[in-house]
């Protein structure tokens, strides 16, 4: 990771952590609930969602009061989603983010209503940004919901499940992977961009970039999940050849699966520059999916 963006990170996640403290402190709900919920969120993680949108919004020249509070909004539902693809019924996973999973701290019942409690959590938040106009507030709500729902997160899950066990073609992957990775991801940076009150000339070449980080993280985990260690990862390695899940690295190899990777990195880095963004946190972020090694 390069030094702006180290900077940018060492200035941003205290902000985000503070807020969340705040948050988990401020409700009243069960005792076991708020653990639980708490548990996932402040295990960590590389927060690449509430990153991209304060990059784009600080990268487009703009400030908001609401930045922290959608940002985080964004990592809740990333959470919970999480929660639920670790479960028995999903991906059956015991690690995750350095840690057991929900289920297995809190047990499944509970791991399940703590992730539901985050979405909806996720989404009281969005309703109450106390300083941005109505008709933002509510595109960022339509972009929330869209991304993560049914035609986004939710429905990619559900062909990634569908699809255990089976050869994928290649473009049945890519839509997997745009819809349970990449709409969250565009979402991050249409939010980011919304917050700034971007043109629709701005915010077409970014959904561009977007759509392009969005696969190439998904690659990119795809890759690290043969290449890296457990200890490295936070989470079980080798779990996608153990689900007999469809990946880039199964169906065109690691080399193969690493020059994809490297054309989404690419068209990405050009899609900034048509936004008039080269050289920006953007840009540094599109460089750390590539490069990270966790
Ligand atoms: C993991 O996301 C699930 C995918 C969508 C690939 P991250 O790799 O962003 O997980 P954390 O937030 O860093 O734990
Ligand atoms: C999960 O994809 C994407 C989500 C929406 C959570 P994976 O199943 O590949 O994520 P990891 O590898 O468990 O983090
Ligand atoms: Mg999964
Ligand atoms: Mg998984
Ligand atoms: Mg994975």
């Amino acid at each position: 990771m390069n030094k702006r963006l180290k900077q940018f990170m060492e200035e941003k996640l205290p902000l985000l952590h503070t807020h969340f403290d705040r948050l988990f402190d401020e409700k009243d709900v069960p005792e076991t609930l708020r653990k639980a919920m708490a548990y996932s969120v402040d295990a960590g993680g590389k927060r690449i969602r509430p990153l991209l949108v304060l990059a784009v919004l600080e990268d487009l020249g703009a400030t908001s009061e609401d930045a922290i509070r959608v940002a985080g909004a964004i990592e809740l539902i990333h959470t919970y989603s999480l929660i639920h693809d670790d479960l028995p019924c999903m991906d059956d996973d015991d690690f995750r983010r350095g840690n057991p999973t929900n289920h297995i701290v809190f047990g499944e019942a509970a791991a399940v209503l703590a992730a539901d409690a985050l979405q909806t959590l996720a989404f009281e938040e969005l309703a109450s940004l106390a300083h941005t106009d109505p008709g933002t507030m509510i595109r960022i709500l339509r972009s929330v919901s869209r991304a993560s729902g049914a035609e986004g997160m939710v429905g990619g899950q559900v062909l990634d499940m569908e699809g255990e066990g089976r050869e994928l073609t290649l473009t049945e992957l890519e839509t997997i992977h745009n819809l349970k990775t990449g709409a969250l991801l565009s979402c991050c940076v249409e939010c980011g961009a919304l917050l700034a009150h971007a043109t629709d000339d701005t915010l077409s070449a970014l959904r561009v970039f977007s759509s392009n980080i969005g696969l190439a993280f998904q690659i990119k985990d795809d890759i690290l999940d043969v290449t890296a260690s457990t200890e490295q990862l936070g989470k079980t390695a080798n779990k996608d050849t153990e689900s007999e899940k469809s990946t880039y690295p199964a169906l065109l190899g690691l080399d193969g699966a690493a020059g994809r990777l490297a054309d989404h990195h690419r068209r990405a880095k050009e899609a900034l520059l048509e936004a008039g963004l080269k050289g920006s946190l953007a840009a540094d972020i599109a460089d750390y999916i590539i490069d990270r090694n966790a």
